[in-house]
Parts: C-alpha cells; sequence; structure tokens
C-alpha cells in the first residue's frame, strides 16, 4: 500500500511538471522567433543558437534571466513573462529541434 502510494504520487507529479513541446512551440512562434529564428537558429550572430541545446541547460538560462542570476537587458524581459510551464515547455521544445549551422561548416 506505501509503495502504491509513492508510486501514485511519482506519477501525479510528473502530471504536473509534464513539459509540452506543442505549448512551447505555440509560444516561441509568438515571441522568441522574433530573435532566435523560426528554427531556433537565430536570425543573425547576435542571438544563440537554441536548436538542439539540452532542455535542462534551456531552462536553466531561462531561469536565470528571470531570477536575475545571468544578466542582460533583453532576456531579463522575456524571461520575466514566463511561468516555471512556460520555461519547460520553451527548452523542450527547442532541445528537439535539429541545429543545422553548425553542419554547415567544413574544413578547408
Ligand atoms: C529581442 C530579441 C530576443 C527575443 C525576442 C528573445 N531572445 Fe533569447 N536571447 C536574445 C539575446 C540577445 C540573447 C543572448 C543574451 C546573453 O548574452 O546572455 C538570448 C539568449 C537566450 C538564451 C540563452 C542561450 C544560451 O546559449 O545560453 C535562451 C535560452 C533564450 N534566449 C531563450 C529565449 C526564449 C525562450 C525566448 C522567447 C520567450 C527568447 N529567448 C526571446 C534575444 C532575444
Amino acid at each position: 500500500m506505501k509503495h502504491l502510494l509513492i508510486l501514485l504520487l511519482l506519477v501525479c507529479t510528473s502530471l504536473v511538471y509534464a513539459a509540452d513541446a506543442e505549448q512551447g512551440k505555440a509560444k516561441a512562434q509568438q515571441v522568441c522567433v522574433a530573435c532566435h529564428g523560426m528554427d531556433g537558429v537565430g536570425i543573425d550572430e547576435t542571438y544563440p543558437i537554441l536548436a538542439g541545446q539540452y532542455a535542462d541547460y534551456l531552462e536553466r538560462a531561462l531561469m536565470d534571466y528571470r531570477s536575475g542570476a545571468r544578466k542582460n537587458a533583453i532576456m531579463a524581459g522575456f524571461a520575466a513573462t514566463l511561468t516555471d510551464q512556460d520555461i519547460a515547455n520553451l527548452a523542450l521544445y527547442y532541445s528537439t529541434l535539429p541545429e543545422n549551422r553548425l553542419h554547415s561548416f567544413s574544413i578547408k
């Protein structure tokens, strides 16, 4: 019985925090696309590539912008509007995108 309760608790907790890439995509296309591009590769060199980065790295970056631990005037403003769930969704979404710019480099 005790094990069942623990299992139930784990299942419930994972449901609450489950990230949703589709919702992340919707948010990304409303807000982040202006700088990070449709494919998460950034519209120019100023904007870091988000596509294909580890989700926990992206999540941590967004949490840090929001808390002020990582300082950047632009990203602080955007991160301030995000909930924990938004951050998890966005991080998962960008982590699923293929990172393609590095692949186009060639050694001459
Ligand atoms: C107005 C342009 C702009 C918009 C819109 C924008 N960003 Fe950014 N983002 C930047 C810039 C510039 C940086 C680099 C900041 C720095 O040097 O720390 C950055 C950095 C980041 C990083 C850190 C990447 C890394 O490799 O450390 C993440 C994650 C990120 N943005 C996610 C988002 C998300 C998610 C959204 C939408 C909610 C968003 N950004 C909207 C300009 C933007």
